[in-house]
């Protein structure tokens, strides 16, 4: 079969092979601390599945949405972020109208804008360590993702400089994703200032952000954006949020984009031509939700987050790795630099390369069924993503299991 050189050069997600074998391990019934996770393992809130269920009594919810998603739907996007972000969208940008398209999921939100606005050899700068998905998805479009390195030492915050020195005519978008995966930071607001001002330095340039994380703040203050300090950048900024994750619902596959209509009306030609519009169902359950109950209900998972988050700090400051730990703020994920750890010693003996990412989450998993996404897949060598969402007890358990191996030399 002669596959297409597009889809060739796709690589395999490190995150679900390792999952896999993890949850292999585990039907063979050894114990596995699993913190590969990159969703809320909680129930969604009650009042939005009553909604799935008596939506599911009307025909209409089984049948082609509008392709870019319900109206009512639609509006109550927009007004959610306006509220939110505390934007005016009628008078950010003179002359400009935005609308909101519903899609099958963040990521199906992202790889439309990326269909619509990459042409060959476009240059998108994204800033490491990344999601995954991203460079495979610029890639794909036909596009060169172009990328910033952070240092753990500046808490993973990409330096201006550095971004700007990245680009180029080439350059079409920017990716900024704050809260962040894998991180779990959000950049400070004085970074989204001084982006601000870099940005209005390079009209032609998109700007993608990526919000889906925006209501899992779990410290104060709560994240901020560039285009609020310089409203005029909405006019070339696509915002992606979805209920992926704040919904606790990543089966569901909703995702919104808001963006400038003149984007918006060409996402739905795309979207209308390849997936058609998205779930009926829980699309019509959105529309009757009470977007302000969000944060109600990801108060006790934020207090739960929080609590993981103070144990991760304290075991590494009782263990004399107090060096390694940055404070984490949003989303769910602690990005562990094994490089400030004695671990890394052995590594360096059995063989010579810049990142022994996979083979330490390999060890890991094999000798102490502890499952961590190895940095390699965010493009940061010798550091593993895991995730805080476990509960208390089993979090302390792994965490006592992770000092062990941090330690051994
Ligand atoms: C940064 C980031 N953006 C987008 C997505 C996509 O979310 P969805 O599940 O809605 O496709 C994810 C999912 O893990 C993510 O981490």
């Amino acid at each position: 079969m002669e596959l297409s050189s597009r889809v060739q050069k796709i690589t395999e997600s490190v995150t679900l092979k390792l999952n896999a074998k993890a949850t292999d391990m585990a039907a063979q019934g050894k114990k596995i601390y699993n913190l590969t996770a990159g969703q809320l393992p909680f129930r969604p809130m009650s009042e939005f599945v009553d909604l799935i269920r008596s939506e599911s009594d009307f025909i209409k919810s089984f049948q082609y949405s509008p392709v870019a998603g319900f109206p009512e739907l639609r509006k109550k996007v927009l007004q959610n972020f306006q509220n939110t972000r505390n934007i005016n969208l009628e008078t950010a940008v003179e002359g400009v109208e935005f609308e909101a398209v519903i899609s099958n999921g963040g990521k199906h939100s992202l790889t439309n804008v990326l269909g619509c606005l990459i042409d060959h050899g476009d240059e998108v700068i994204i800033f490491s360590p990344y999601w995954v998905s991203y460079p495979e998805m610029v890639n794909f479009c036909g596009g060169t993702p172009v990328i910033v390195d952070t240092s753990p030492f500046d808490v993973f915050v990409p330096s201006l400089e550095e971004i700007e020195r990245k680009i180029t005519d080439k350059t079409k978008i920017i990716i900024v994703n704050s809260p962040n995966n894998p991180t779990g930071t959000h950049y400070e607001d004085g970074w989204m200032a001084s982006f601000a001002e870099m940005m209005l330095k390079y009209p032609n340039i998109m700007i993608i952000s990526d919000e889906i994380y925006y209501e899992l703040f779990f410290y104060d203050p709560r994240p901020t954006y560039f285009y609020q300090h310089r409203p005029e950048l909405l006019a070339r900024t696509v915002i992606v949020d979805g209920i992926s994750k704040t919904l606790a619902s990543t089966g569901l596959r909703i995702g919104f984009t808001i963006a400038p209509k003149e984007l918006t009306t060409v996402i739905n030609k795309l979207q209308g031509q390849t997936t058609s519009g998205a779930n009926s169902l829980v699309q019509r359950a959105l529309s009757q939700f009470d977007f302000n109950q969000i944060p109600v209900y990801l108060e006790p998972i934020k207090r739960h987050l929080r609590d993981n988050a103070e144990a991760l700090g304290e075991a590494l400051s009782e263990h004399q790795l107090g060096h390694v730990f940055y404070q984490p703020t949003s989303a769910f994920y602690y990005l562990l630099d094994f490089s400030q750890t004695p671990c890394i010693e052995k590594f360096k003996e059995r063989s010579q390369q810049d990142d022994y990412s996979v083979e330490i989450c390999e060890e890991l998993l094999d000798e102490y069924g502890l499952a961590l996404v190895p940095g390699e897949a965010f493009g940061c060598p010798n550091t593993a993503r895991m995730s805080l969402v476990l509960e208390k007890e089993p979090f302390k358990e792994a965490l006592d299991i992770l000092m062990k191996f941090l330690l051994s030399d």
